[in-house]
């Protein structure tokens, strides 16, 4: 188990290994969703990563693509649909746009 913490509103949510943080930041309660299949666009999920960037499964294609072409983006950003919870550290993200509160 691994707990992510949203550093906007101080919930923590304690996670299984193999759960995406957008599962995790959904269980908290955080109204996020994963567009990629319907919009094509990855903003809804970008967020940062403060602590426990090595809690997350590695950044790669095609999440890494999709940063390079998106605007705001910096070396914290994720996109929490392709993030997987690995249960090495815990993990503390911060919520962007309409999500931060
Ligand atoms: S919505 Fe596309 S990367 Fe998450």
């Amino acid at each position: 188990m691994s707990t992510v913490t949203i550093k906007n509103s101080g919930k923590v949510q304690e996670v299984a290994e193999g759960t995406t943080l957008l599962a995790a930041l959904q269980a908290a309660g955080v109204p996020i969703e994963c567009t990629c299949e319907t919009t094509k666009k990855h903003d809804p999920c970008h967020l940062f990563v403060l602590e426990g960037k090595k809690g997350l499964s590695k950044l790669k294609s095609p999440e890494s693509d999709w940063l390079d072409a998106m605007v705001g983006v910096g070396s914290k950003s994720r996109f929490a649909c392709q993030c997987v919870i690995n249960g090495t550290e815990n993990v503390t993200v911060e919520l962007l746009g309409a999500l931060s509160g």
